[in-house]
């Protein structure tokens, strides 16, 4: 049987996606730890900086009755002294899963075609899909359903959640609203999404105005280089989400998939309101992932 990695969602059909967060509902609900991943391991490999893949991930595998290890890819031999083949088929032999956040998207992929245990994509460059699976679980929790529902996302564009959120809403049937500048570089990269549709709005005030969410991230990925931030400031000021733009709508929640740069994306005021869901995201994170686990290791409960 072919093993089942998370690389995008683009892999994942649209049953695959509803199993993942009916799953993660159940695993929250029920809360007690299910030992059903006693004796596996899973191996985390990490490039960029993280708190909350981290942490959900190795708690995630400590309550499901499992081991997670921690790997700095700072420290390794990946791509400087060893291949990416030699790495992958190595690190497979003692592990049960393998969660990587790197740059390169094609780097995650490699080490997938060479692994022979699951492979799940804790963010690369491109894409970050276990978020946006966590960001559907609360959307469903907090409007009830994703279909039909619109998330009007305001920012940097050219960013590895929104390409996800793109993916993913057009496998639920929930719509996605970009307000960007109108450039190249704060765009959805078309390459990125295949033939992922979105519709694109220039003005923030009209893009939020039917929306059902109000959604950004930060105007400096990991990726982006320091010397970029003024310019990206200047640009981006006028799709920060603050007060002025937010009240446009009031039946809004907002979203974030942090860490969140206040002052910048989006002001206190917004991200401290009362309809703000960012952090039921974060813990979301937790039970999507036990869920993306589970999924890919093959395991019943
Ligand atoms: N777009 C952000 C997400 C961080 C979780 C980044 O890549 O830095």
């Amino acid at each position: 049987m072919k093993k089942r990695d998370l690389l995008s969602l683009e892999d994942w059909k649209k049953s695959d996606i509803s199993d993942v967060i009916i799953r993660a509902e159940k695993l929250k609900r029920n809360r007690k730890t299910v030992n059903v991943l006693n004796g596996k391991t899973l191996l985390m490999l990490f490039a960029k900086p993280s708190l909350r893949t981290y942490l959900s991930f190795d708690i995630a595998m400590y309550q499901l009755g499992g081991h997670a290890i921690f790997y700095d890819l700072s420290h390794s031999t990946l791509g400087k002294k060893e291949s990416i083949k030699d790495f992958s088929k190595v690190i497979a032999r003692y592990s049960d899963v393998i969660m990587a956040r790197l740059y390169e998207h094609k780097q995650i992929e490699e080490i997938a075609k060479y692994a022979d245990v699951p492979v799940i994509n804790g963010l690369t460059n491109y894409y970050h899909p276990c978020q946006v699976l966590g960001d559907f679980l609360t959307i469903k929790e907090k409007l009830g359903g994703f279909q039909k529902k619109k998330i009007a996302f305001l920012g940097d564009a050219n960013n590895n959640v929104v390409h996800s959120l793109i993916l993913e809403g057009n496998r639920t049937g929930t719509e996605i609203i970009i307000s960007s500048p109108d450039k190249k570089e704060y765009l959805p990269n078309p390459k990125v999404i295949a033939k992922g549709k979105y519709k694109y709005i220039k003005d923030p005030k009209k893009a939020v105005k039917d929306a059902d969410v109000i959604y950004t991230d930060t105007w400096m990925s990991y990726q982006v280089p320091k010397s970029q931030e003024k310019k990206r400031i200047k640009m981006l000021k006028p799709y920060q989400v603050n007060g002025k733009i937010f009240n446009i709508n009031k039946k809004a929640i907002f979203m974030h998939c942090l860490p969140a740069k206040r002052g910048h994306e989006v002001t206190d005021d917004v991200i401290d309101s009362k309809r703000s869901v960012v952090y039921q995201q974060a813990e979301n994170r937790m039970w999507s992932e036990k869920a993306v686990l589970l999924k890919c290791l093959g395991v019943k409960t």
